[in-house]
Protein backbone atom coordinates (compact mmCIF):
# COMPACT_ATOMS: atom_id res chain seq x y z
CA UNK A 1 0.00 0.00 0.00
CA UNK A 2 1.01 3.47 -1.03
CA UNK A 3 -0.25 6.86 -0.64
CA UNK A 4 -0.26 10.07 -2.71
CA UNK A 5 -1.86 12.94 -0.09
CA UNK A 6 -5.69 11.42 0.66
CA UNK A 7 -5.30 9.29 -2.33
CA UNK A 8 -4.80 5.01 -1.13
CA UNK A 9 -2.87 2.98 -3.69
CA UNK A 10 -3.87 -1.03 -2.31
CA UNK A 11 -0.33 -1.63 -3.71
CA UNK A 12 3.21 -0.84 -4.82
CA UNK A 13 2.88 -1.34 -8.52
CA UNK A 14 2.12 1.90 -11.03
CA UNK A 15 1.32 1.49 -14.92
CA UNK A 16 3.84 3.97 -16.34
CA UNK A 17 2.29 6.01 -18.22
CA UNK A 18 3.07 5.78 -22.56
CA UNK A 19 2.03 8.12 -25.40
CA UNK A 20 -0.05 5.97 -27.52
CA UNK A 21 -1.05 2.97 -25.34
CA UNK A 22 -2.49 4.52 -22.17
CA UNK A 23 -5.97 5.24 -23.16
CA UNK A 24 -8.74 3.99 -20.63
CA UNK A 25 -8.46 0.70 -22.73
CA UNK A 26 -5.45 -0.23 -21.96
CA UNK A 27 -5.49 1.25 -18.45
CA UNK A 28 -8.87 -0.60 -17.68
CA UNK A 29 -7.54 -3.80 -18.88
CA UNK A 30 -3.87 -3.11 -16.54
CA UNK A 31 -6.69 -2.22 -14.03
CA UNK A 32 -8.32 -5.90 -13.81
CA UNK A 33 -4.49 -7.23 -13.34
CA UNK A 34 -3.90 -5.71 -10.07
CA UNK A 35 -2.70 -2.11 -10.71
CA UNK A 36 -2.25 -0.09 -7.66
CA UNK A 37 -2.21 3.15 -9.87
CA UNK A 38 -2.29 3.54 -13.61
CA UNK A 39 -1.15 6.67 -15.44
CA UNK A 40 -2.72 8.08 -18.52
CA UNK A 41 -0.88 8.90 -21.40
CA UNK A 42 0.23 12.79 -21.56
CA UNK A 43 -1.92 15.40 -22.63
CA UNK A 44 -0.98 18.50 -24.39
CA UNK A 45 -1.76 21.46 -21.99
CA UNK A 46 -2.48 23.89 -24.94
CA UNK A 47 -4.85 20.80 -26.41
CA UNK A 48 -6.92 20.95 -23.31
CA UNK A 49 -7.16 24.77 -22.68
CA UNK A 50 -7.94 25.13 -26.77
CA UNK A 51 -10.39 22.66 -26.53
CA UNK A 52 -9.06 20.21 -29.31
CA UNK A 53 -11.24 17.19 -29.58
CA UNK A 54 -8.71 14.65 -29.68
CA UNK A 55 -6.76 16.00 -26.25
CA UNK A 56 -10.37 16.40 -24.50
CA UNK A 57 -11.58 12.83 -25.27
CA UNK A 58 -8.24 12.05 -23.40
CA UNK A 59 -9.26 13.33 -20.27
CA UNK A 60 -11.83 10.21 -20.31
CA UNK A 61 -11.97 8.27 -17.50
CA UNK A 62 -13.86 5.08 -16.42
CA UNK A 63 -14.73 4.69 -12.70
CA UNK A 64 -13.68 1.50 -12.42
CA UNK A 65 -9.78 2.16 -13.30
CA UNK A 66 -9.33 4.29 -10.34
CA UNK A 67 -7.11 5.55 -8.67
CA UNK A 68 -5.97 7.46 -11.82
CA UNK A 69 -3.36 9.91 -12.79
CA UNK A 70 -3.93 12.32 -15.61
CA UNK A 71 -0.49 13.76 -17.10
CA UNK A 72 -0.01 16.74 -19.13
CA UNK A 73 2.63 18.64 -20.77
CA UNK A 74 3.27 22.07 -21.40
CA UNK A 75 6.24 24.52 -21.11
CA UNK A 76 4.13 27.73 -20.47
CA UNK A 77 2.69 28.50 -17.11
CA UNK A 78 -0.59 29.93 -17.59
CA UNK A 79 -1.68 27.11 -20.17
CA UNK A 80 -0.03 24.51 -17.90
CA UNK A 81 -2.21 26.22 -15.07
CA UNK A 82 -5.16 27.04 -17.35
CA UNK A 83 -5.04 23.08 -18.29
CA UNK A 84 -4.42 21.88 -14.85
CA UNK A 85 -7.83 23.45 -13.80
CA UNK A 86 -9.76 21.91 -16.39
CA UNK A 87 -8.14 18.18 -15.34
CA UNK A 88 -9.41 19.21 -11.71
CA UNK A 89 -13.39 20.31 -12.50
CA UNK A 90 -13.90 18.17 -15.81
CA UNK A 91 -12.26 15.04 -15.47
CA UNK A 92 -12.64 12.12 -13.03
CA UNK A 93 -8.68 11.65 -11.91
CA UNK A 94 -7.65 11.31 -8.93
CA UNK A 95 -4.05 12.96 -9.28
CA UNK A 96 -2.32 15.61 -11.61
CA UNK A 97 0.89 14.60 -12.76
CA UNK A 98 3.08 16.94 -14.79
CA UNK A 99 5.67 15.70 -17.37
CA UNK A 100 8.79 16.66 -16.90
CA UNK A 101 10.58 14.06 -18.58
CA UNK A 102 9.82 13.27 -22.38
CA UNK A 103 12.70 14.25 -24.40
CA UNK A 104 11.01 14.03 -27.78
CA UNK A 105 12.16 17.11 -29.44
CA UNK A 106 8.97 18.20 -30.20
CA UNK A 107 8.86 18.57 -26.72
CA UNK A 108 11.74 20.21 -25.45
CA UNK A 109 11.90 22.47 -27.99
CA UNK A 110 8.67 24.21 -26.80
CA UNK A 111 10.05 24.45 -22.81
CA UNK A 112 7.85 21.28 -22.02
CA UNK A 113 9.01 17.82 -20.89
CA UNK A 114 12.50 17.09 -20.21
CA UNK A 115 13.78 20.79 -21.05
CA UNK A 116 12.53 21.86 -17.55
CA UNK A 117 15.32 19.20 -16.08
CA UNK A 118 17.75 22.15 -16.13
CA UNK A 119 16.26 24.77 -14.09
CA UNK A 120 14.93 23.82 -10.30
CA UNK A 121 13.54 27.60 -9.73
CA UNK A 122 11.68 27.43 -13.09
CA UNK A 123 10.48 23.95 -11.85
CA UNK A 124 9.45 25.33 -8.21
CA UNK A 125 7.85 28.11 -10.09
CA UNK A 126 5.86 26.20 -12.32
CA UNK A 127 4.21 23.47 -9.91
CA UNK A 128 3.65 26.11 -6.79
CA UNK A 129 1.57 28.18 -9.42
CA UNK A 130 -0.34 24.66 -10.43
CA UNK A 131 -0.57 23.59 -6.69
CA UNK A 132 -2.33 27.11 -5.93
CA UNK A 133 -5.01 26.36 -8.43
CA UNK A 134 -6.27 22.90 -8.44
CA UNK A 135 -7.89 21.08 -5.28
CA UNK A 136 -6.25 17.24 -6.07
CA UNK A 137 -2.62 16.14 -5.83
CA UNK A 138 0.01 17.57 -8.21
CA UNK A 139 2.84 14.91 -9.05
CA UNK A 140 5.50 15.44 -11.24
CA UNK A 141 7.29 12.58 -13.49
CA UNK A 142 11.05 13.38 -14.32
CA UNK A 143 14.21 11.94 -15.14
CA UNK A 144 17.66 12.12 -13.42
CA UNK A 145 18.80 15.39 -15.47
CA UNK A 146 19.69 16.59 -18.89
CA UNK A 147 22.59 15.03 -19.93
CA UNK A 148 25.35 13.44 -17.73
CA UNK A 149 27.01 17.00 -16.79
CA UNK A 150 23.81 17.87 -16.11
CA UNK A 151 21.67 16.04 -13.39
CA UNK A 152 19.85 17.93 -10.72
CA UNK A 153 17.41 14.72 -9.75
CA UNK A 154 17.88 15.70 -5.94
CA UNK A 155 17.48 19.96 -6.22
CA UNK A 156 14.41 19.28 -8.41
CA UNK A 157 12.66 17.04 -6.48
CA UNK A 158 13.45 19.12 -4.15
CA UNK A 159 11.51 21.50 -5.59
CA UNK A 160 8.61 19.67 -6.19
CA UNK A 161 8.48 19.25 -2.84
CA UNK A 162 8.44 22.59 -2.18
CA UNK A 163 6.44 24.16 -4.13
CA UNK A 164 3.79 21.91 -2.70
CA UNK A 165 4.09 18.53 -5.13
CA UNK A 166 3.03 15.63 -3.64
CA UNK A 167 4.75 12.41 -5.33
CA UNK A 168 7.72 12.12 -7.70
CA UNK A 169 8.39 9.36 -10.00
CA UNK A 170 11.77 8.79 -11.64
CA UNK A 171 13.15 7.79 -14.48
CA UNK A 172 16.78 6.96 -13.78
CA UNK A 173 17.75 7.48 -17.25
CA UNK A 174 19.00 11.44 -18.30
CA UNK A 175 17.23 13.44 -21.58
CA UNK A 176 19.77 12.80 -24.05
CA UNK A 177 20.52 8.87 -23.00
CA UNK A 178 16.56 8.97 -24.45
CA UNK A 179 16.20 4.80 -24.11
CA UNK A 180 19.83 3.86 -24.34
CA UNK A 181 22.05 2.48 -21.36
CA UNK A 182 20.96 1.27 -18.34
CA UNK A 183 18.75 3.50 -16.17
CA UNK A 184 20.58 4.48 -12.88
CA UNK A 185 18.88 3.45 -9.99
CA UNK A 186 21.37 5.05 -7.67
CA UNK A 187 19.96 8.35 -8.32
CA UNK A 188 16.42 7.21 -7.65
CA UNK A 189 18.14 6.23 -3.49
CA UNK A 190 19.57 9.80 -3.60
CA UNK A 191 16.12 11.32 -4.38
CA UNK A 192 14.25 9.03 -2.09
CA UNK A 193 16.68 9.50 0.91
CA UNK A 194 16.09 13.61 0.25
CA UNK A 195 12.80 14.16 0.02
CA UNK A 196 9.61 13.29 2.22
CA UNK A 197 7.04 12.78 -0.50
CA UNK A 198 6.70 9.62 -2.00
CA UNK A 199 8.90 8.55 -4.81
CA UNK A 200 8.10 6.29 -7.52
CA UNK A 201 10.97 4.26 -8.85
CA UNK A 202 11.17 3.79 -12.73
CA UNK A 203 13.28 2.53 -15.81
CA UNK A 204 14.03 -1.27 -16.88
CA UNK A 205 12.42 -2.79 -14.26
CA UNK A 206 11.30 -6.15 -16.92
CA UNK A 207 10.27 -8.94 -14.33
CA UNK A 208 8.98 -9.33 -10.91
CA UNK A 209 11.95 -9.79 -9.42
CA UNK A 210 13.47 -6.38 -10.82
CA UNK A 211 10.70 -4.74 -8.97
CA UNK A 212 11.42 -6.10 -5.69
CA UNK A 213 15.02 -5.15 -6.14
CA UNK A 214 14.36 -1.92 -7.60
CA UNK A 215 12.18 -1.23 -4.16
CA UNK A 216 14.83 -2.72 -1.90
CA UNK A 217 17.78 -1.07 -3.32
CA UNK A 218 16.25 2.51 -3.39
CA UNK A 219 13.75 2.55 -1.04
CA UNK A 220 11.06 3.88 -3.51
CA UNK A 221 7.57 3.85 -2.16
CA UNK A 222 6.43 2.14 -5.08
CA UNK A 223 7.60 0.95 -8.61
CA UNK A 224 6.57 2.14 -11.93
CA UNK A 225 6.21 -0.38 -14.83
CA UNK A 226 6.34 0.78 -18.60
CA UNK A 227 7.44 -1.22 -21.53
CA UNK A 228 7.52 -4.07 -19.58
CA UNK A 229 3.59 -4.16 -19.53
CA UNK A 230 3.03 -3.97 -23.05
CA UNK A 231 1.34 -6.41 -24.30
CA UNK A 232 1.59 -8.28 -21.40
CA UNK A 233 -0.37 -6.78 -18.08
CA UNK A 234 0.11 -10.65 -16.54
CA UNK A 235 3.52 -8.32 -15.41
CA UNK A 236 1.55 -6.42 -13.20
CA UNK A 237 -0.39 -8.92 -11.82
CA UNK A 238 2.77 -11.30 -11.50
CA UNK A 239 4.45 -8.64 -9.54
CA UNK A 240 1.82 -7.36 -7.50
CA UNK A 241 1.68 -11.06 -6.64
CA UNK A 242 5.88 -11.78 -6.01
CA UNK A 243 6.19 -8.52 -3.65
CA UNK A 244 2.74 -10.05 -1.50
CA UNK A 245 3.62 -13.34 -1.27
CA UNK A 246 7.61 -13.88 -3.07
CA UNK A 247 5.31 -16.42 -5.21
CA UNK A 248 6.50 -15.84 -9.24
CA UNK A 249 3.54 -17.07 -11.17
CA UNK A 250 3.47 -18.60 -14.86
CA UNK A 251 3.45 -16.74 -17.83
CA UNK A 252 0.16 -16.49 -19.63
CA UNK A 253 -1.04 -19.45 -22.29
CA UNK A 254 -0.77 -18.48 -26.34
CA UNK A 255 -4.63 -18.72 -25.30
CA UNK A 256 -4.76 -16.44 -22.55
CA UNK A 257 -2.78 -13.58 -24.19
CA UNK A 258 -4.82 -13.90 -27.18
CA UNK A 259 -8.32 -13.69 -24.36
CA UNK A 260 -7.02 -10.86 -22.71
CA UNK A 261 -5.78 -8.85 -26.17
CA UNK A 262 -9.35 -9.39 -27.75
CA UNK A 263 -11.02 -7.92 -24.49
CA UNK A 264 -8.29 -4.91 -25.08
CA UNK A 265 -9.51 -4.39 -28.53
CA UNK A 266 -13.34 -4.30 -27.93
CA UNK A 267 -12.23 -2.12 -25.44
CA UNK A 268 -10.44 0.10 -27.67
CA UNK A 269 -13.18 0.02 -30.41
CA UNK A 270 -15.19 1.05 -27.51
CA UNK A 271 -13.28 4.80 -27.40
CA UNK A 272 -12.17 4.68 -30.78
CA UNK A 273 -14.45 2.81 -33.27
CA UNK A 274 -13.22 -0.40 -35.48
CA UNK A 275 -10.87 1.70 -37.98
CA UNK A 276 -8.87 3.44 -35.20
CA UNK A 277 -8.94 0.80 -33.16
CA UNK A 278 -7.60 -2.15 -35.52
CA UNK A 279 -4.93 0.33 -36.92
CA UNK A 280 -3.90 0.72 -33.48
CA UNK A 281 -4.54 -2.65 -31.81
CA UNK A 282 -1.56 -3.88 -34.88
CA UNK A 283 1.06 -2.96 -32.57
CA UNK A 284 -0.52 -3.80 -29.53
CA UNK A 285 -1.38 -7.70 -30.95
CA UNK A 286 2.59 -7.98 -31.93
CA UNK A 287 3.18 -7.26 -28.25
CA UNK A 288 0.81 -9.47 -26.82
CA UNK A 289 2.56 -12.04 -29.40
CA UNK A 290 5.68 -11.41 -28.44
CA UNK A 291 7.53 -14.68 -28.28
CA UNK A 292 4.97 -17.15 -29.25
CA UNK A 293 5.88 -19.46 -32.06
CA UNK A 294 6.28 -18.29 -35.52
CA UNK A 295 4.41 -14.86 -34.84
CA UNK A 296 6.15 -13.81 -37.43
CA UNK A 297 3.83 -14.43 -40.03
CA UNK A 298 0.81 -13.83 -38.36
CA UNK A 299 1.61 -10.44 -37.26
CA UNK A 300 2.08 -10.14 -41.28
CA UNK A 301 -1.53 -10.87 -41.28
CA UNK A 302 -2.60 -8.74 -38.77
CA UNK A 303 -0.75 -5.29 -40.18
CA UNK A 304 -3.02 -6.22 -43.02
CA UNK A 305 -6.26 -6.34 -40.95
CA UNK A 306 -8.95 -3.81 -41.22
CA UNK A 307 -11.84 -5.02 -39.43
CA UNK A 308 -12.74 -6.53 -36.22
CA UNK A 309 -14.31 -9.63 -37.80
CA UNK A 310 -10.81 -10.18 -39.89
CA UNK A 311 -8.38 -9.40 -36.55
CA UNK A 312 -10.25 -11.32 -34.32
CA UNK A 313 -10.05 -14.24 -36.61
CA UNK A 314 -6.34 -13.99 -36.85
CA UNK A 315 -5.71 -14.23 -33.78
CA UNK A 316 -7.92 -16.96 -32.26
CA UNK A 317 -6.85 -19.21 -35.26
CA UNK A 318 -3.56 -18.73 -34.15
CA UNK A 319 -4.00 -18.88 -30.46
CA UNK A 320 -5.88 -22.48 -31.76
CA UNK A 321 -3.17 -23.88 -33.56
CA UNK A 322 -0.88 -23.19 -30.75
CA UNK A 323 -2.48 -25.32 -28.56
CA UNK A 324 -3.49 -27.92 -30.89
CA UNK A 325 0.38 -28.13 -31.83
CA UNK A 326 1.02 -28.58 -27.87
CA UNK A 327 -1.54 -30.77 -27.10
CA UNK A 328 -0.45 -33.10 -30.13
C1 LIG B 1 5.69 4.19 -26.02
C2 LIG B 1 6.08 5.01 -24.83
C3 LIG B 1 5.40 6.17 -24.55
C4 LIG B 1 5.73 6.94 -23.42
N1 LIG B 1 4.99 8.05 -23.13
C5 LIG B 1 5.20 8.72 -21.97
C6 LIG B 1 4.33 9.76 -21.54
O1 LIG B 1 3.32 10.07 -22.19
N2 LIG B 1 4.63 10.39 -20.38
C7 LIG B 1 5.71 10.05 -19.62
O2 LIG B 1 5.95 10.66 -18.57
N3 LIG B 1 6.54 9.05 -19.98
C8 LIG B 1 6.30 8.37 -21.12
N4 LIG B 1 7.09 7.31 -21.45
C9 LIG B 1 8.16 6.88 -20.53
C10 LIG B 1 7.67 5.79 -19.59
O3 LIG B 1 6.64 6.28 -18.74
C11 LIG B 1 8.83 5.26 -18.70
O4 LIG B 1 9.36 6.33 -17.97
C12 LIG B 1 9.94 4.64 -19.52
O5 LIG B 1 9.43 3.77 -20.52
C13 LIG B 1 10.92 3.86 -18.62
O6 LIG B 1 10.27 2.83 -17.92
P1 LIG B 1 10.36 1.28 -18.40
O7 LIG B 1 11.82 0.92 -18.44
O8 LIG B 1 9.58 0.52 -17.37
O9 LIG B 1 9.75 1.21 -19.77
C14 LIG B 1 6.80 6.55 -22.58
C15 LIG B 1 7.50 5.38 -22.89
C16 LIG B 1 7.16 4.61 -23.98
C17 LIG B 1 7.93 3.34 -24.26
Amino acid sequence: MFKIDNITMNNRVVLAPMAGVCNSAFRLTVKEFGAGLVCAEMVSDKGIVLENERSLQMLYVDEREKPLSLQIFGGNKDTLVEAAKIVDTKSNADVIDINMGCPVPKITKCDAGAKWLLDPDKIYEMVSAVVAEVEKPVTVKMRTGWDEKHIYAVENAKAIESAGGKAVSLHGRTRVQMYEGVADWDIIKQVKEAVNIPVIGNGDVTTPQDAKRMLDETGADAVMIGRAALGDPWMIYRTVRYLETGELLEQPTALEKVEVCLLHYNRLIGIKGEVVATREMRKHAAWYLKGLRGNGLVRNMINEAETKEALTDILLNYAQRLSEEKVG
